[in-house]
């Protein structure tokens, strides 16, 4: 066996800082259940497969959109676009679900899941397995339905900030640098 240097423990915070190195897109997970609506902003958020489309979410274990999620057994992601930061901001916001919904212009597709409007375009997902992962829970879920939206650039997040690109090669910082935190 070949001998090897034990492991060194990873710092939170730098973990943290590093992975704030890899810019992300920025999305808005929603369900509903009866007449329950939730949802929160995510942008740990991967397509995992095409055959079948599949997308996979990663939630933080005790937010609040994770049970109606559950109950649901559907989800949908609205993916942002550089003008609706307000609404990375509202979805990430500690108020109660039905609270960030409050005059807000939705749709509904097959799932009954609300889809924001403006977006880039939205996935909706049939829950096909609840993973729990250390201080998250990874949601796997099928594409069962898509939209297609306007087609203008991406809302970025980028070193613990938001990001635009203002065209395919040049990444815009917000003035003074980022500053949002999850
Ligand atoms: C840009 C951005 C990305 C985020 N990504 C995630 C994520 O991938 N998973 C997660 O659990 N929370 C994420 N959050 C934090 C949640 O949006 C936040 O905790 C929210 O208040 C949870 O809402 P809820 O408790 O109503 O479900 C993110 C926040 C921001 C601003």
């Amino acid at each position: 066996m070949t001998a090897t240097a034990p492991d060194v423990p990873v710092d939170s915070l730098g973990f943290r800082r590093l992975m704030g190195r890899w810019a992300t897109g920025v999305s808005v997970v929603t369900a509903r259940d009866g007449p329950t609506d939730a949802g929160l902003t995510v942008n740990a958020l991967l397509s995992v497969s095409v055959h079948p489309p599949a997308l996979l979410v990663s939630l933080m274990h005790d937010v609040d959109t994770l049970p109606v999620l559950r109950r649901a057994g559907a989800f949908a992601a609205s993916l942002l676009a550089h003008d609706q930061r307000a609404l990375s901001d509202r979805f990430a916001a500690a108020v109660p679900p039905a609270e960030k919904f409050l005059g807000l212009a939705v749709h509904r597709g097959s799932t009954g899941a609300p889809l924001l409007d403006g977006t880039l375009g939205a996935l909706e997902c049939r829950v096909r397995a609840v993973t729990p992962a250390f201080d998250h829970v990874l949601i796997l879920g099928e594409v069962v339905g898509q939209e297609v939206g306007r087609d203008v650039l991406p809302l970025l997040f980028y070193r613990s900030g938001y990001a635009a690109a203002d065209e395919p090669n040049s990444l815009r910082l917000p003035p003074g640098g980022p500053g949002r935190k999850r």
